[in-house]
């Protein structure tokens, strides 16, 4: 049926498509329903150079509440499908003829990956070669492969890797974005596909799933829930503000080199329980809780399984070849963050009602929380 969709779209619809494209070319962006594609797409979508057609499953994560407000038209069209089904994919290749693609499509999320690693090998690592292949076939100008910091694994007591580090990633998540990139590389190498890869640090910001740190304490404090750290929360990891990391990729896509990987990290490592910390003073401070009563709901439950100690990059390449500067600092990001989850409750009782409860039940079960 979706494909019958996008045939159709071979009418008058093309046509309109066609008369934009002569002065606009298409960008195929997938997850643009998640955290970090919908901020993208926004950006993209305004700056009105590409035509944007934004491919996603909607899974768990992905919400058309997050990219309300772009009109659909000659400059930007949804398409809900899957990145694994092959003939959409051919489809929508041969009929929107993209310049350039751009994969956000991913199961993101560590814990997930814990309960069950399926989804991730075939999203992440599967779905990115049925992406490549289409991508080889229909001569693609740039691809650009949204990957992760954990593809390096565990930093702890080493210097913060550059883009030669050696990979090792510890989790089933890390682990599919990882074979993800080196098939990317692959395709780079042995067909020529002009691939560009992205490694971010962790992202945070507006529309982010409450699954991850910090919406989740930001969700678990408007509801009155414990605020749970895994292990001794001396982890550390380096935080990034979402459109600093929209900014990076946006850069990459312009003048990133084909071939080769850039890191985007703001080189700020901060352990989990400091983290948990600021966030529980910004937040008092921004919505008027008591400060005393956030810091007694912190729990030290159950570490996550195979956990990484530390991530740490080093993102000189990016400072320095394309001139990416991230521009929010951790305490601004919190206080916009935090602002923007308690304005949009509404948002986080939608993507919080259903399955999540038997989410965050096996998880924080696991963990003891
Ligand atoms: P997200 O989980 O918020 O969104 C993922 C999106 O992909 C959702 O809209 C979902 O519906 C869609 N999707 C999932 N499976 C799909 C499929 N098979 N076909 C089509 N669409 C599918 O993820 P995010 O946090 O926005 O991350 C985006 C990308 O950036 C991912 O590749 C992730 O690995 C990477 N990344 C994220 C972070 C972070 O901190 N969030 C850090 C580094 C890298
Ligand atoms: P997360 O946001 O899941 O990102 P990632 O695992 O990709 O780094 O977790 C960030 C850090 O916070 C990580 O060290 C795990 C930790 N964490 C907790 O301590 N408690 C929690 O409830 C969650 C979700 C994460």
């Amino acid at each position: 049926m979706l494909l019958g969709t996008i045939l159709r779209s071979g009418s008058s619809d093309h046509l309109v498509a066609s008369y934009g494209k002569a002065a606009m070319k298409t960008m195929l962006v997938t997850g643009g329903c998640g955290f970090i594609g919908s901020h993208f797409i926004r950006e993209i979508v305004a700056a009105a150079r590409w035509r944007v057609v934004n491919l996603d499953k909607l899974t768990y994560a992905g919400n058309l509440e997050n990219v309300k407000g772009i009109a659909e038209g000659e400059g930007y069209r949804f398409v809900r499908g899957d990145i694994c089904d092959r003939t959409l994919i051919e489809a929508l290749y041969s009929h929107e003829r993209p310049a350039t693609v751009v994969n956000f499509a991913a199961e993101s999320h560590v814990d997930r990956s814990i309960l069950d690693s399926t989804p991730f090998l075939e999203t992440n690592t599967l779905g990115m070669q049925v992406l490549l292949e289409g991508a080889r076939k229909h001569n693609v100008e740039r691809f650009v492969q949204l990957s992760t910091d954990e593809v390096y694994g565990d930093l702890d007591r080493l210097s913060p890797s550059d883009e030669e580090h050696p990979l090792a990633p510890s989790s089933p998540y890390a682990a599919s974005k990882a074979a993800a990139d080196l098939l990317a590389l692959a395709y780079c190498r042995t067909y020529g596909l002009p691939v560009v890869i992205v490694r971010s640090c962790n992202n945070y910001g507006p529309f982010q799933f409450p699954e991850k740190l910090i919406p989740l304490m930001i969700r678990n404090i408007l509801v009155g829930k414990d605020l749970p750290i895994y292990g001794d929360g001396m982890q550390q990891r380096e935080w990034i503000y979402v459109d600093d990391n929209v900014d990076a990729i946006a850069q990459v896509i312009e003048r990133g080199r084909v071939g080769e990987i850039y890191n985007v990290s703001t080189e700020d490592e901060q352990t989990n329980r400091d983290v948990v910390r600021l966030l529980c003073d910004l937040m008092a401070d921004e919505v008027g809780v008591d400060v005393k009563s956030l810091h007694d709901r912190v729990r030290f439950v159950i570490d996550r399984p195979g956990h990484d100690r530390r991530y740490a990059m080093k993102a000189a390449k990016i400072r320095t070849q394309l001139g990416w500067e991230p521009r929010v600092s951790l305490d601004m990001g919190l206080r916009r963050s935090i602002r923007w989850y308690f304005d949009n409750q509404p948002w986080l009782d939608n993507v919080t009602s259903g399955a999540y409860r038997q989410y965050y039940d096996a998880v924080y079960a696991r963990a003891g929380a």
